[in-house]
């Protein structure tokens, strides 16, 4: 199906950020996008960090044995590939264009480590609040490899990995979250193509653009290589790629609105909850 009527209700981009420089796990130098003192959360999302580095010193390091609990994981790659490992028994390896959609719940302890010493690794991941009634279920995985991951190619050229949610042409994702409901749409945009796609309007929405520039909605607002921007209020997004091929990342999910509580790799409700969580874990309760 192709949109014919005109956009009358596409979100215009209210806020922009290109995160600041940072270094997590053994000594990993990434982008972190959300999570920062310009935007500490756009909820339900609580981090973002963008990697890209084709210098091992950068990543090789890796992320070794660490907690979490509380939220999700969400682990997507572009280039190159990571092994994971965790307590409960779990492994594998995320490839690009497969994605690690992981559950922390009540807690795990897990590594993700690099599956190169060489080469080019860029890749998100995106951590995604649980509410309160979930942030103690138990620890589970929607792990995809990119050859079950749909790939929806347009007759435009355009080219979309669907990771979670429906697009306008009807490809849905795999991942399934009826907690949030979150779309995560990874979009290759050829010069001069315009991309549309609806969006629940109690959603929080943004875009980070992974190569090229966008103009976003009828104002036609510029957003360029490497930076975010958060989405106002509509039911539509509407971007086109005028200055030359264009690839973004499109996510967006229902806000969970409740009180949040931050402790390094656990998130939840209240300080007391955080307290017992690293208590829970200094005494090997995960
Ligand atoms: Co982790």
């Amino acid at each position: 199906m192709t949109r014919d009527i005109p956009i009358t209700d596409s979100r215009a981009v209210v806020a922009t950020t290109p995160g600041m420089p940072a270094t997590d796990g053994d000594g990993v130098k990434m982008t972190r996008v959300i999570g920062t003192q310009e935007l500490n959360m756009l909820d339900p999302f609580l981090l973002l960090d963008a990697f890209e580095s084709d210098q091992p010193r950068d990543y090789i390091g890796g992320f070794p044995s660490h907690p979490h609990r509380g939220f999700e994981t969400v682990t997507y790659l572009l280039a190159g590939r990571m092994r994971h490992n965790d307590s409960a028994g779990n492994e594998g390896v995320i490839e690009p264009g497969g994605v690690q959609w992981m559950t922390a719940g009540k807690g795990i302890v897990h590594s993700e480590m690099p599956e190169q010493e060489d080469g080019l690794l860029m890749g998100f991941q995106l951590w995604v609040n649980l509410p309160a009634a979930a942030k103690m279920s138990e620890p589970a995985y929607q792990e995809f490899p990119p050859s079950e991951t749909p790939l929806e190619r347009r007759d435009n050229g355009t080219e979309i990995r669907v990771i979670a949610g429906t697009t306008s042409e009807g490809t849905t994702g795999v991942v399934k979250n009826e907690l949030v409901r979150p779309t995560y749409l990874d979009v290759t945009l050829p010069a001069g193509q315009t991309f549309n796609q609806d969006v629940d309007a109690t959603d929080n929405a943004f875009l980070f653009v992974v190569d090229g520039e966008l103009k976003v909605g009828e104002r036609r607002q510029v957003l360029g290589r490497r930076v975010l921007g958060i989405l106002g209020e509509g039911s539509q997004i509407s971007v086109t790629a005028d200055a030359g091929p264009a690839r973004f990342l499109l996510v967006s999910a229902q806000p969970i609105n409740e009180p949040v509580a931050r402790g390094g790799p656990f998130v939840m409700n209240t300080k007391e909850e955080i307290m017992q969580a690293f208590d829970d874990y200094k005494h090997n309760r995960f």
